[in-house]
């Protein structure tokens, strides 16, 4: 499925200001499902994980299903975290079928959480006004960039394409400033004050997870013991993550495989959780390429990238 240009019906217009007629949108799922998801009803309970793809969706989803279940962790090795916790568009993309395309969504018992990669003014009208808690998670786009790389060929996709090749495509994809891309992260940037919003990124979680814990639960209203919490590390570590059945998308990649029927690469979904990864995978000809686009991009919305990622500026990424 190719992303496709999309408009949706009405825009974000009492959140943000700004030209949203010069907004571009697109999405794999096309325009009847973005008509779809635009009149979905949003609980007031829900809560919402918003992202790029590969940022630390899973990371943080799976660390905000626990907080919200007590900390159940049994019930949450008994049950694939997709399950537990669906992915907006997933079922689209499975079963093409629009009347059912939210069944999951809707099917699940509140408070839900929901997981999406739409932007801000392609997710619901009346999340929006209704404003229930949603997170978001930025990262360092050259690893984002890596990380997508080996999480399409997991699907049979660029199997003929180096990575090179992909983080190239994916300048001239970007020519145009501002990238969708930066949109995505620029408008839940601007929006990082709001009592609704969480945002973080993934250089954060990885330079201090258990301060991100204890924000997440002053952000839900919940309590952490010092035993909940050494759990929680645990728990939430890429070693035990890697490892852990339920955190690897088994039951959304089975799914995904059947549908496309291609050859693909057995990567694991948890895979490498470096920061700054992209280091030892790109050479520095692409390197200065990708930062060439980064910064125009930044030029462009006048701030930094340790500003959207929240680091010091001092931080070296
Ligand atoms: P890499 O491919 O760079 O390793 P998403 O869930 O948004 O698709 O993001 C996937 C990325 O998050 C992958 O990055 C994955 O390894 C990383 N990740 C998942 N769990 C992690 C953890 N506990 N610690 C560090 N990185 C983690």
């Amino acid at each position: 499925m190719d992303q496709v240009l999309v408009q949706p019906k009405s825009y974000p217009t009492n959140l943000l200001q700004k030209d949203w007629s010069k907004r571009k949108l697109t999405e794999r799922c096309g325009q009847a499902f973005v008509d779809r998801v635009h009149d979905m009803e949003v609980r007031d309970d829900d809560v919402w994980i918003v992202t790029l793809p590969k940022c630390g969706t899973t990371w943080m989803q799976e660390l905000l299903w626990l907080v919200m279940n007590d900390f159940d962790f049994e019930a949450a090795r008994n049950e694939h975290l997709e399950v537990r916790t669906p992915f907006l568009e997933f079922d689209y993309v499975i079963n093409n079928d629009l009347d059912l395309a939210l069944a999951p969504v809707e099917a699940l018992k509140s408070p839900r959480l929901i997981k999406s990669h739409m932007s801000l003014p392609l997710l619901p009208q009346q999340l929006w006004t209704k404003k229930p808690k949603l997170i978001y998670v930025y990262r360092n786009p050259k690893d984002y960039i890596v990380s997508q790389y080996y999480h399409v060929r997991s699907l049979g996709f660029c199997m003929n394409t180096t990575l090179a090749e992909f983080a190239l495509e994916f300048i001239e994809e970007d020519r145009a400033v501002p990238s969708e891309d930066f949109e995505h992260v620029t408008e839940f940037y601007e929006l990082r004050n709001e009592p609704w919003i969480y945002y973080t990124s993934f250089e954060r979680m990885k330079l201090n997870l258990r301060q991100v814990i204890e924000d997440i639960c002053k952000f839900l209203n919940k309590t952490i013991s010092e035993a909940q919490m050494q759990q929680m590390l645990l728990h939430l570590s890429f070693e035990q993550m890697k490892k852990n059945p339920k955190l690897n998308h088994h039951w959304e990649f089975e799914q995904l495989r059947a549908k496309f029927k291609t050859e693909y690469e057995d990567n694991n979904f948890v895979r490498r959780g470096k920061a700054g990864g992209y280091k030892d995978e790109l050479s520095a000809d692409i390197i200065a390429k990708l930062d060439d686009m980064i910064q125009r991009n930044l030029d462009h919305c006048d701030l930094s990238l340790n500003e959207l990622l929240l680091l010091d500026d001092k931080a070296v990424l």
